[in-house]
């Protein structure tokens, strides 16, 4: 049989686009959500199993098909919900997935990747942030991905567990091909919710904060486009075969948008201009985060294809556009 890797949180944004790149790479690829893939998601899963991750069948369904590998992306990821429930934060993002590596390495997987995120950093005190750079989360969110990344830490052995950590920023964008998206429930994503008001489907789209210290007083993000996670990921994969050493990479394209010229640009590719209504500060928002991604950059060989900010958005609007 070929190579077999198991994607959590396959239905969601960042896994499905995993899930599509790594079958289209030519692995056998296992999904696992407790939310049901979506047709076109199922087709690219040779098997998907619909349960929490901290369930005991994961270990019968990892050894069942000799899965080698894991990419741990489901968790509960929305910031302001953390600071409102950081009980349930723990209990997903912690609990449930300590349950998760327990029972993977039952199962004799030898390599697993996590995604976790640049809220692991807090506010940032160098820009752009290097891996080295002081984790001091300002939110739950941030907290629950902390702590795991350091469980993980602690199961890396160089020899039978290998684990790679991907530090994502703001993954955006969709699948080139207009099959996958972005889509949440509760939508609280910078970009999607702004093109669903920029193409009527939303009154208008809530600008959270715009009196930062930034170049328009709105937040300054690193947008980072889903597919290139994805050929990171694949990239690391391979490498920690071979690795001694626990890897640990930033994932993002450099460039440093605020949330004020992400909007002028929907507006120009969509010849529209949104209606915006300006918000206070959303508690747990870091001013600044920009990633150096030089790391990634020069030890897996990673190569952003996608990730400028006009391909970003037009990807983005072209799936919303089909769905819609
Ligand atoms: N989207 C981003 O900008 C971003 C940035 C940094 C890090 N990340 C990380 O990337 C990962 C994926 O993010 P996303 O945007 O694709 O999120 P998403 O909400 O679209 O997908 C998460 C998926 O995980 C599933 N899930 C959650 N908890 C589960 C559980 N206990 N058992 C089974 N399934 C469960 C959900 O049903 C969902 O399909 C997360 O770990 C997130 O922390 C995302």
């Amino acid at each position: 049989m070929g190579k077999t890797i198991l994607v959590t949180g396959s239905s969601g944004f960042v896994g499905s686009h995993t899930v599509k790149y790594f079958s289209k790479a030519g692995f056998q690829v296992l999904g696992l959500d407790e939310a049901a893939p979506a047709e076109h998601i199922q087709k690219y899963l040779t098997d998907s199993l619909v349960c929490d991750i901290g369930d005991e069948r994961v270990v019968s369904y990892v050894k069942r098909r000799d899965a080698q590998g894991v990419i741990h992306c489901a968790a509960k990821c929305l910031v302001g919900e953390s600071v409102e429930k950081p009980d349930l934060y723990q209990d997903y993002n912690v609990t449930r997935s300590r349950r998760f590596l327990s029972n993977i390495r039952a199962a004799g997987i030898e390599r697993m990747i996590f995604s976790s995120t640049a809220a692991t950093y807090g506010e940032p005190i160098q820009t752009p942030i290097p891996e080295s750079h002081l984790q001091k989360p300002i939110n739950p969110y941030g907290a629950t991905k902390l702590q795991f990344e350091k469980d993980l830490l602690s199961a890396h052995d160089g020899k039978s567990f290998k684990v790679g950590i991907v530090r994502y920023f703001n993954a955006a964008g969709a699948d080139p091909e207009t099959e996958l998206g972005e889509v949440h429930d509760p939508e609280t994503h910078l970009i999607p919710n702004a093109i669903l008001a920029a193409l009527g489907k939303k009154k208008e789209f809530l600008l959270f904060g715009t009196d930062y210290e930034t170049r328009d007083g709105s937040c300054e993000r690193d947008f980072v486009h889903v597919w290139d996670l994805a050929q990171a990921h694949a990239q690391l994969f391979d490498q920690l075969a071979g690795s001694k050493d626990a890897r640990i990479y930033n994932l993002g394209s450099q460039a440093a948008y605020t949330v004020i010229e992400v909007l002028d640009e929907i507006d120009r590719q969509t010849k529209t201009k949104l209606k915006r209504k300006n918000m206070p500060r959303r508690p747990g928002d870091p001013s600044r985060l920009i990633a150096d991604s030089s790391k990634a950059r020069m030890e897996l060989g990673w190569k952003p294809e996608w990730s400028e900010l006009p391909k970003i958005i037009s990807t983005a609007l072209s799936w919303h556009r089909h769905v819609l």
